[in-house]
């Protein structure tokens, strides 16, 4: 752990006007569809969708679930596993999966083969970052906050060893701990 605050990436007035503007889409391309389901993606996501639930102006309901990574010696092996599931069914509800930040692509692509075979009546992917750089899974983002550098990335939810989640910007971490973080988070219950 660094021993200063990090590096501020993206301020928080600019995550809150994106928020703003993120919400305002998708109030407008749900109107009239009904209840919106969205699903926060533990842990990271839970201060970008509580900010995000409540500028939408539809109707909507909100559930989680939470996965760890498997690894394999100290690497992550890319495949994930489900820690905890739903507690409403997703058959014919609309359904915005919403994540803190998509990085390889793994997770979402998991959970949106997951997700699928469960027959929502639509299922969309909204991510706060995504790291385009790094991105190797097929996976579509329909609504995207930030495009970041592939940087270790912490705050407004994101964490480094599960610290740090709690400041309201997005900081940058010093680059000699970017790679040992990415192992540690493969380590752990991801999120
Ligand atoms: P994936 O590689 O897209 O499957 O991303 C897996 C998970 O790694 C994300 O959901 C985050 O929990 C975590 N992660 C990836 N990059 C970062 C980062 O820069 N900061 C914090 N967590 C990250
Ligand atoms: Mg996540």
């Amino acid at each position: 752990m660094p021993g200063v605050a990090p590096e501020i990436l993206i301020t928080e007035q600019a995550i809150s006007a994106r928020v703003e503007d993120l919400a305002r889409q998708i109030s407008k391309d749900y109107a009239g569809m009904g209840e919106l389901l969205l699903v926060g993606v533990l842990r990271g996501a839970f201060i970008f969708l509580a900010d995000l639930s409540r500028r939408l102006t539809i109707p909507c309901c909100v559930d989680f679930m939470a996965l760890s990574h498997y690894e394999h010696g100290s690497t992550p092996s890319g495949a994930v596993r489900l820690i905890m599931d739903l507690r409403v069914e997703v058959a014919g509800k609309h359904v915005l999966l919403v994540e803190d930040i998509v990085d390889s692509g793994d997770t979402l692509a998991y959970l949106v083969r997951m997700l699928e075979v469960r027959r929502p009546a639509s299922l969309k992917i909204c991510a706060l970052t995504w790291k385009s750089d790094r991105l190797r899974s097929d996976v579509r983002l329909d609504y995207v906050g930030f495009d970041i550098p592939d940087r270790w990335v912490v705050g407004y939810g994101l964490d480094f060893d599960n610290k740090l989640r709690t400041l309201p910007y997005i900081g940058v971490l010093d680059e000699p701990e970017a790679p040992a973080s990415r192992v540690a988070a493969a380590a752990k219950v991801l999120g």
